[in-house]
C-alpha cells in the first residue's frame, strides 16, 4: 500500500504546479472588475474536483458567485466528511508592497520556511490550504483509502460575508448531509508546535457617515463656525474606547463570555513571547484592552477597529477646505454569547446617540456573524489530534483564533453538525497583507494530516 507521505514525494512538484495555475487567477470577490476570473475559479476548483475522484461536482448557481459542491458516496452507512473552504481571495492592494505580483505565485525562501513559500495572493488564504484537501481527496481515492463518504463546498464569498452561502446552505440539508464538517482556513502556533482552531470571533461590520454642511467649504471662511465632518467623526472615534481601552458603547460587554480562571491559566500555557511578537512587528510596545493578556485580547475579547477613514482633499499638497462628509469602516470582533445584529443594534444607537446636533450620521450595517467554539471531547477533535500526533509526532495544542469565519456558526444552526478548523498556516503569512504566502512544507504537511483525520474519524465513529 502507498503511504501518504512517499504519495506526497512522488507528486510534490505537481501539487505545487497545480495550486500555481489556481493562484494565477485574480478571484477578488469583493470587486465587480473580477467577476470573469471569480467564475474561471470556480470552473477550475469544479474541474480539480472531478479529477480527484469526486462522482459527482455540480456547479450550483446562486444569487451570487457559484458555489462547487463535490462528492464521493462509498457507502451509505459509513460517515461522511464535508470540507468546506473558499475559492476567492482578498483584494491585492497596496499593489506596491508586494517584492511580486500577488498572481505570478513564486517561491521564496523566508526565515520561518527554509523550504520555501509560495508567495500570491490566496496562497494561505484559502486557495493553497482549500487545495490541501482535494490533492488528500485525490490520494485517497487513487490508492483505495478513502475510508467513508466525503462531500466538498467551495464557495466564492467568503471575503464578502458568505451572502449567497447563508442562502444556499438551509434550501439544501439534505444535500449537506453530514457527520462532521472540516475546515483548513486557520492557521496554527508554529510549524514545531500543532495547533487546533478551537474558536472563532463573530464579527459586526458596519459602515457610518457624518456630514456637516452641504457642500464642501472654504476653511477660511468658515472655519470655525461650522462643524468639521472629519473633525467630529474622528473624535466621535475617539470616544468608543476610554482610557483603559474598553469600549464604551453602553450594553456592549453585557452577554460576553468571562473565562474562569483556570481556563485563562490553561490558556496561558500556550507557548507566547511577547518579545518576538514585538519584533516580528517591529513595535516597540502592545497596546489593548487592561488586565487582558496579548492572546487573550486577540481571542477571548471583543474589539472595535476603524478598518478604514475618508474624507476631505488627500491629493497633492494642500486644499484648505472643510468637506461636506466623512467616513469610517467599523468592524467589531465579537466572542460567544454576543449576537452579531443585536450589537450592530447597539453601535447604531451609541453612535447616532453621541452626535453632535451640528452633523448628520448615517450608521450602514454591512455584514457579521456569530462567533464558534468547538468542544475537544468530540470524535471530530479527538480524530483530527491524532491525525497531526502521526503526521507532526507531536499532540497538538487547542487554541481559540481572533480571526471570523461566520458561515460556521450557520453550519452549526442548519446542519447540526460540529466543525474541526485544522489550519496550517502561520500567523506571519500575512494574509489579508501584501506578499502573502504559504510555506511549502506547510501545505505538504497539510496533505499528509488530513487522510489521518478522515481515517480516526471512521475509526472513532464505530
Ligand atoms: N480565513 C480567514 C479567517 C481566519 C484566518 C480565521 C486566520 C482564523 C485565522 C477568513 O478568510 C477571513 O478573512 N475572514 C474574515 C471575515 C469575513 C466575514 C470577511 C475576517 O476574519 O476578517
Ligand atoms: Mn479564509
Ligand atoms: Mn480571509
Amino acid at each position: 500500500m502507498k503511504t501518504i507521505k512517499s504519495y506526497i514525494n512522488n507528486n510534490k512538484s505537481r501539487f505545487i504546479n497545480e495550486l500555481f495555475e489556481l493562484l494565477k487567477i485574480p478571484s477578488i470577490s469583493a470587486d465587480s472588475a473580477y467577476k470573469k476570473d471569480v467564475l474561471l475559479t470556480a470552473d477550475f476548483v469544479l474541474d480539480s474536483l472531478k479529477k480527484a475522484g469526486c462522482d459527482k461536482v455540480e456547479l450550483c448557481e446562486t444569487p451570487g458567485y457559484p458555489i462547487i459542491y463535490g462528492e464521493k458516496i462509498i457507502d451509505k452507512n459509513l460517515p461522511t466528511v464535508l470540507v468546506y473552504g473558499h475559492y476567492d481571495v482578498q483584494p491585492a492592494d497596496p499593489i506596491d508592497l508586494w517584492t511580486s505580483p500577488p498572481f505570478e505565485p513564486v517561491i521564496k525562501k523566508t526565515e520561518i520556511h527554509p523550504e520555501g513559500a509560495i508567495f500570491a495572493r490566496g496562497a494561505c488564504d484559502d486557495k493553497g490550504q482549500m487545495y490541501m484537501h482535494v490533492k488528500a481527496l485525490e490520494y485517497m481515492t487513487s490508492t483505495g483509502n478513502l475510508p467513508c463518504n466525503v462531500k466538498f463546498m467551495i464557495e466564492g464569498e467568503e471575503e464578502v460575508g458568505s451572502e449567497s452561502l447563508a442562502w444556499f446552505v438551509p434550501r439544501n440539508k439534505e444535500k449537506l448531509a453530514n457527520d462532521v464538517i472540516l475546515i483548513s482556513d486557520t492557521g496554527m502556533i508554529a510549524n514545531d508546535i500543532p495547533s487546533i482552531t478551537t474558536g472563532l470571533r463573530g464579527l459586526s461590520y458596519v459602515e457610518v457617515e457624518v456630514t456637516g454642511p452641504n457642500r464642501d467649504l472654504h476653511s477660511g471662511l468658515y472655519g470655525g463656525a461650522v462643524a468639521n465632518p472629519i473633525n467630529i467623526l474622528t473624535k466621535m472615534i475617539a470616544s468608543l474606547h476610554d482610557e483603559n481601552n474598553h469600549i464604551t458603547i453602553p450594553g456592549f460587554y453585557d452577554k460576553v463570555e468571562e473565562l474562569s480562571k483556570n481556563e485563562r491559566a490553561e490558556m496561558a500555557k500556550a507557548p507566547f513571547s511577547l518579545e518576538n511578537y514585538k519584533n516580528a512587528l517591529k513595535i516597540n510596545d502592545v497596546h489593548g484592552e487592561k488586565g487582558y493578556s496579548t492572546n487573550e485580547r486577540n481571542s477571548i475579547r471583543p474589539t472595535l477597529d476603524v478598518n478604514g477613514i475618508w474624507g476631505g482633499y488627500t491629493g497633492e499638497g494642500a486644499k484648505t477646505v472643510i468637506a461636506s462628509k466623512a467616513f469610517a469602516k467599523i468592524s467589531m470582533r465579537l466572542v460567544p454569547n454576543q449576537d452579531w445584529k443585536e450589537i450592530t443594534e447597539l453601535f447604531k444607537n451609541h453612535f447616532e446617540s453621541i452626535a453632535p446636533k451640528s452633523v448628520k450620521v448615517v450608521v450602514k450595517p454591512h455584514h457579521g456573524g456569530q462567533g464558534y467554539v468547538t468542544p475537544i471531547d468530540n470524535i471530530g477533535y479527538k480524530a483530527a489530534s491524532k491525525a497531526y500526533e502521526t503526521s507532526f509526532g507531536k499532540t497538538p495544542i487547542p487554541q481559540r483564533s481572533g480571526g471570523s469565519i461566520p458561515i460556521v456558526a450557520l453550519f452549526e444552526q442548519e446542519l447540526k453538525s460540529k466543525t474541526i478548523l485544522m489550519g496550517f498556516g502561520l500567523d506571519s503569512d500575512a494574509i489579508h497583507s501584501p506578499n502573502e504566502h504559504f510555506g511549502v512544507w506547510n501545505y505538504l504537511k497539510g496533505i499528509e494530516t488530513i487522510p489521518y483525520f478522515y481515517k480516526y474519524f471512521t475509526k472513532l465513529s464505530k
